[in-house]
């Protein structure tokens, strides 16, 4: 642990005024978290809300590293991956092989193809780290930033504002973007994510946030007896590469079935040409259509020993589901090794390679406009069938 001198810096407690004294409060505090190699301090946030769900973020990357929220007796447990000390992701193993434990993603969640695009007549080039192609914004994306971050507490929410200036042309894309991201853990123990940008130049954007979620407790087991929902009758196949080909397909009769609840074990070792492209699933839904700028539901995930169930809404058009495939035990985070499938993420988010696929809804944001989504995770639980 580099949590050594842990200091408190705001504990907002929630006024008396709720029963005497007695309630239980929400609260942010701030901790030291370590410094970067290039030599800056980082903090870890602790939000906790009023039922004791407790989410530790640090202005590293906007990473969540730890979220504990209850089952269905009430016990607390750690549903995300992650690391106790700042070290480990920074180190050169973590970030050569980067599997993005709870981090921020930007400027562009997901794939490039070939870390090209073109945009107002003119050709842009990106960074090749997936190779062949551009993921998750490169080497340099904003899961490597340190942001500024702001704590604050309204009422019963807690949460902290991130915010970073990317430059103009940082990693090859065009215009410097100014970006915003709100995340706030509520009372009914939810974990909502706005985000909002602003650009000087048209240049495509596609934020999301890359959490991978075991919701039998940190790393215990695979994921692979999770029912899963996701809201889509269609999803986008891929080439080898894990580029979309542009097609929508239907999900009906294939593995990426997923309208009704089904654990994620029965088509992930399917027979299937996209299973074995993703290595199981790695793969863009289609999310039913709705208003956009209304939050629409994305999934739902449910553990049937814990009875934990955590559903998402976005207003985004589409959610990556990945199956932890290239999980390879590689990494150890708060006592537990990392292997296979061990985590599912579920990242909101625009198609993969829209800026090279017109038929795509657009990721272009132009300087007269603002980029603002909404994602929210909320856990809640059922009882045993
Ligand atoms: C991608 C995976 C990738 C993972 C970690 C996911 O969003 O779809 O292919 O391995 O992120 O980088």
């Amino acid at each position: 642990m580099l949590r050594t001198t842990a200091v408190l810096l705001m504990a907002l407690m929630l006024c008396a005024c709720a029963g005497g004294g007695d309630a239980p409060s929400a609260d942010v505090e701030r901790s030291d978290f370590g410094v970067t190699p290039a030599g800056d301090s980082v903090d870890l946030y602790t939000l906790t809300n009023p039922n004791g769900v407790t989410m530790e973020v640090t202005n590293y990357g906007g990473v969540i590293t730890s979220l504990r929220v209850p089952d269905r007796n009430g016990n607390l447990e750690d549903v995300v991956l992650g690391f106790d000390s700042l070290a480990t992701y920074t180190s050169d193993a973590y970030r050569s092989a980067n599997p993005y434990f709870g981090a921020l993603i930007g400027r562009y969640g997901n794939r490039i193809a070939e870390g090209e695009f073109s945009l107002n007549g003119e050709t842009y080039t990106l960074e090749t780290n997936n190779a062949p192609n551009h993921l998750h914004g490169g080497t340099e994306g904003f899961d490597q930033v340190v942001w500024d971050a702001e704590p604050f507490q309204k009422g019963d929410s807690v949460g902290v504002v991130l915010s970073h200036t990317s430059p103009d042309g940082h990693g090859g894309y065009p215009g410097r973007l100014d970006v915003e991201v709100t995340y706030t853990l509520t009372p009914d123990n939810a974990v909502a994510f706005d985000y909002h940008a602003t650009t000087t130049e048209a240049t495509p954007v596609n934020l999301t946030q890359h959490s991978y979620f075991n919701l039998d407790g940190d790393g215990d087991g695979t994921i692979l007896d999770h029912e899963l929902m996701i809201n889509a009758d269609r999803f986008t196949p891929v080439d080898s590469t894990l580029i979309p080909t542009g097609e929508l397909r239907s999900v009906e009769g294939t593995p990426f079935d997923f309208t009704e609840p089904t654990p994620i074990g029965d088509g992930i070792d399917a027979d299937n040409q996209q299973i074995a492209y993703g290595g199981g699933y790695d793969h863009n839904f289609v999310l039913a259509d709705q208003p956009s700028d209304t939050l629409r539901l994305a999934a739902r995930v449910y553990e049937p020993d814990t009875g934990r169930l955590m559903t998402v809404r976005t207003t985004e058009p589409g959610v990556q589901f990945y199956s932890g495939n290239f999980l390879d035990g590689s990494f150890t985070g708060k006592g537990e090794v990392y292997d296979q499938r061990e985590g599912l993420a579920l990242e909101t988010q625009h198609f993969p390679d829209s800026p090279n696929q017109p038929d795509f809804p657009s990721t272009i944001l132009r300087p007269d406009e603002e980029y603002s989504t909404r994602t929210v995770y909320q856990f809640s639980t059922r009882d045993a069938q």
